[in-house]
């Protein structure tokens, strides 16, 4: 399978920001990983991050218009909570979007516990640290 893992707003700082909450793996280290990991199943995966809501609604549509991948895992960081230019994109294309988080959402601040991102995707997972993103992968796979 072809994946593309999308990372919004902030997340270039991860490994570098609340280590506590996020860790200290770099984005270019999780995403070393998930290279590995994919290609030891067989897979194939791309990146691309933005802390621009535009962007990310631009990556989304070129994957569906080009047909590039069979499936997004989209942490879209704090937009989770209040873009429907996000949600209206993920509803529109035919991908499968899965919403990972590396941190628990709903055991932080009330305002992290709404996502209204989580009725257009596939499916939610969070709180595994980085694994968040490996966890989604073998789920979409499974
Ligand atoms: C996050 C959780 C969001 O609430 C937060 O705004 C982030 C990261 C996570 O991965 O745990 O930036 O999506």
């Amino acid at each position: 399978m072809k994946f593309l893992v999308l990372n919004g707003v902030n997340l270039n700082l991860t490994g570098l920001r609340e280590k506590s909450v996020y860790g200290t793996k770099t984005l270019d280290e999780i995403n070393a990983e998930l290279t590995a990991f994919c290609k030891a199943n067989g897979d194939e995966v791309t990146f691309y991050q933005s802390n621009i809501e535009g962007e990310l609604v631009n990556k989304l549509h070129e994957v569906f218009l080009q047909k590039s991948c069979d499936a997004v895992i989209f942490n879209a960081g704090a937009f989770t909570h209040y873009s429907y230019a996000l949600r209206d994109a993920i509803a529109a294309i035919d991908i499968p979007v899965v919403e990972v988080h590396m941190s628990n959402v709903h055991a932080r601040e009330e305002f992290r516990h709404i996502s209204v991102l989580s009725s257009v995707c596939k499916g939610v997972i969070c709180g595994f640290g980085a694994n968040s993103y490996k966890a989604a992968i073998f789920a979409v796979k499974a």
